[in-house]
């Protein structure tokens, strides 16, 4: 008796597992593009207002994260920055390179400048208040929180690592997952902006 519930206990988590990963691919499939991305409001690292319309006619390029970050960053903007440095002037014009930051306590303008535009001369940091920057998460389907066992100025924040490429037309077309190589994301980039 007692095993036969064990049996029905991983049954049971399986189909929650399963219906988790389905829920998650659906994100991605078709719908996918209805369902990431939309209207934001923020600032520029210039201090400029923006909106998804400020973009209206360019492709966009979006990663979330922050300039505290140890690693996960780093990786991947570096890895965006070899592949920018791949794509030719006309291609790299049709392209907004964003990096929006999950961390706007710390991540004032001019911090996100400096460490944006290191990256990528071209790059724009976007900066919210914990509203905007909640509401830009949320679109963008972008888990971020901060870490347990940090203070008020010494903490990390874990938060998912995806690549956004959004059309001209502002909706979404393309994700690249953590891991991508620049060769693949400059490909990627090129298929789509030529
Ligand atoms: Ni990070």
């Amino acid at each position: 008796m007692k095993k036969k519930s064990s049996i029905w206990a991983v049954i049971a988590i399986l189909v929650v597992i399963g219906v988790a990963v389905g829920a998650r691919l659906m994100v991605w499939s078709g719908d996918g593009q209805a369902t990431v991305g939309g209207p934001f409001a923020m600032a520029d690292h210039n201090g400029r207002a923006v909106t998804e319309k400020t973009f209206a006619g360019r492709w966009m390029l979006i990663y979330f994260g922050y300039t505290y970050c140890p690693d996960v960053c780093p990786t991947a903007l570096g890895v965006m920055s070899v592949a920018l440095d791949g794509l030719s002037p006309a291609e790299r014009a049709k392209l907004a390179p964003l990096f929006i930051t999950v961390d706007p306590d710390r991540d004032r303008p001019e911090v996100l400048k400096d460490y944006v535009t290191a990256f990528a001369p071209d790059m724009l940091g976007l900066v919210g208040n914990a509203e905007q920057t909640d509401a830009a998460k949320k679109a963008f389907k972008v888990y971020a929180e901060k870490a347990k066992g940090g203070d008020q100025e010494n903490y990390t924040v874990d938060h998912s690592s995806i690549l956004y490429l959004m059309g001209p037309d502002g909706k979404f077309v393309q994700h690249f997952p953590h891991g991508t190589s620049a060769p693949d994301l400059l490909a990627g980039l090129k298929k789509h902006l030529n």
